[in-house]
């Protein structure tokens, strides 16, 4: 398998993009355009190329042990998981911002650095954000999905998510409070597989990179 390039793939929308783009710079997977297989690994033999579906949270975790050379997943995912890995592209897709989003009375309690409660998907980017960057003492309760529930069921007072078309804020009656940081889809590479697969790795780098602009 060394003679191949392994790509780990962010399961779902990300994954529809990234194979547009991955056709536009001449890599193809017949295979995975079938949404009704269950199979989770696909081979092109001719350009010696495997590509594998994941949950978002595990393509670092298989970019970094090696399972595979690339991954391609949110810069937000990267910035929670913090692994070992190089992050080589930003690809322009996924757009979306992460946020502090509350009902609007919660901007008080943001204001005055009030020990507030905050839930969220990303407890490590909310870490960051309410001890290291505000310097506001919080409790962070780590949810795994349905984060907007958090604010209206009293479970917290606000909640650090990505906010895409601001649609599930507005209709659970919540706003954005503070801003944390932009976000997009990234390419990510091994550290080994850079040194060991340096030319094909590039190779599919510059490629990608020629579609993008
Ligand atoms: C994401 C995110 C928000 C929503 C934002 O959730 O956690 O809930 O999308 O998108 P919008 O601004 O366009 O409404 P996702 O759909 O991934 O589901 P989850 O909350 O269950 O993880």
């Amino acid at each position: 398998m060394n003679d191949y390039i392994t790509i780990a793939l962010t399961k779902g929308r990300l994954a529809d993009q990234t194979m547009k783009l991955l056709g536009e710079a001449g890599y193809y997977c017949e295979e995975l355009k079938d949404k009704s297989s269950r199979k989770l690994i696909f081979v092109n033999e001719e350009q010696k190329l495997r590509f594998f579906l994941a949950k978002g949270p595990d393509v670092p975790t298989y970019v970094e042990y090696g399972a595979a050379d690339i991954g391609v997943v949110g810069s937000d995912i990267i910035m929670e998981e913090n692994r070992r890995v190089y992050e080589v592209l930003d690809l322009g897709f996924g757009k979306c911002r992460m946020c502090v989003c509350g009902p609007e009375e919660a901007r008080e309690l943001l204001r005055h650095h009030e020990m507030i409660r905050v839930t969220s998907k990303y407890p490590n980017i909310a870490r960051e954000h309410f001890y290291n960057r505000k310097h506001q003492t919080v409790e962070i309760i780590k949810l795994n999905g349905s984060v907007e529930l958090g604010p209206i069921v009293d479970l917290g007072d606000v909640i650090v998510d990505i906010v895409e078309t601001g649609s599930t804020l507005r209709e659970n009656g919540l706003a954005v409070l503070e801003e944390v940081c932009p976000v997009s889809a990234r390419m990510i590479v091994n550290q080994v597989s850079m040194q060991m697969k340096t030319r094909r790795i590039r190779e599919i780098m510059a490629n990608v990179r020629d579609c993008l602009e």
